[in-house]
């Protein structure tokens, strides 16, 4: 029998994910089906119940409901519980299990430069559900330190103490900050909305040095202001969609239990550019 597997969230239309998930079926010819499923805020509980009923294999979980899903888990793996929101649930016969794949979706492209995490002075612009999960997964692989900048500077101190919870050490800064730490930095992470709408880089690029990984998880558009500014001064980049990339194949492995076909899967999100 086909499987039905979706993408919930508001909104929704402009999602990539069932063309990486259909693409993915495709390669490996599998009797499967994956859609976009808009749930408004405040509509989450019927929502669920609409896909148990149709006896959805599992789902993927974005804006505005990663953190409220959680409430309708009965199971979550330990990433999720870490960060305390889930991006991917499973379904078994009703029982739905949550996992925040966005984590090692952050790290994967990291690791397959193998750029030493160990080693890096990171500073992470945004203080929202995606800076959580990226925080948690550099602390879980030791990075010497995390500066956390952001609008509102309580969200930032909260991240912070966060990060200082999983043995990290951290500190967070204003916005208006961040010119005059940037350049002590080998990681700069934009983890908020900026870009997005084609807004000007939230960092003076001039400050960071020409070594520095500039990072930034806004997938769409692909060439950032912040990425074309990095490139420009020789940076190595890595852009938004390898993370969507990374979280997508995770959860692919986590449903189908075999090894994600990744060209398949980068060349649909290619083509949704
Ligand atoms: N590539 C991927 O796979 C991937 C995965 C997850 C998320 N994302 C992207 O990452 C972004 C953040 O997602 P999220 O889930 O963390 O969202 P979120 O929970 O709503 O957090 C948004 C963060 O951005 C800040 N922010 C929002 N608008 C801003 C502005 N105009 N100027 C300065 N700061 C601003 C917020 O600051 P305050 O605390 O002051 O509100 C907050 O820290 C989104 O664009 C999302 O599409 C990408």
């Amino acid at each position: 029998m086909m499987k039905t597997y979706a993408v919930i969230g508001d909104p929704i239309d402009r999602s990539l994910s069932p063309n990486i998930h259909n693409a993915a079926f495709k390669e490996l010819g599998l009797d499967c089906a994956y859609i976009a499923y808009r749930i408004p805020k405040g509509d989450l509980e019927d929502g669920i119940e609409g896909l148990k009923k149709i006896k959805i294999s599992g789902f993927n979980v974005t804006i505005p409901h990663k953190v409220d899903i959680m409430k309708f888990l009965d199971k979550v793996d330990e990433d999720c519980s870490i960060i305390g929101a889930a991006n991917t649930v499973s379904n078994n016969d009703g029982k739905l299990k949550g996992y925040n794949t966005d984590m090692d979706g952050f790290l994967e492209p990291i690791k397959r430069r193998n750029i030493v995490i160990k080693n890096l002075n990171a500073l992470i612009i945004g203080s929202g559900g995606a800076a959580r999960a990226i925080v948690a997964g550099l602390a879980k692989e030791g990075i010497n330190t995390i500066t956390i900048a952001n609008r509102t500077k309580e969200n930032a101190i909260a991240l912070c103490e966060f990060a200082q919870k999983m043995g990290t050490n951290a500190n967070s800064i204003s916005l208006g900050e961040i010119d005059d730490h940037s350049s002590k930095c080998n990681l700069i992470v934009n983890a908020t909305p900026i870009g997005l709408k084609n807004e000007p880089s939230p960092i003076k690029v001039e400050t960071i040095n020409q070594d520095t990984v500039v990072y930034d998880i806004v997938s769409m558009p692909m060439n950032t202001d912040l990425i074309q500014k990095s490139k420009k001064i020789g940076a190595t980049v890595i852009y938004g969609y390898e993370m969507l990339l990374g979280q997508a194949t995770r959860a692919f492995e986590i449903w189908h239990n075999t090894k994600a076909p990744y060209e398949a899967m980068k060349r649909a999100v290619l083509g949704g550019f």
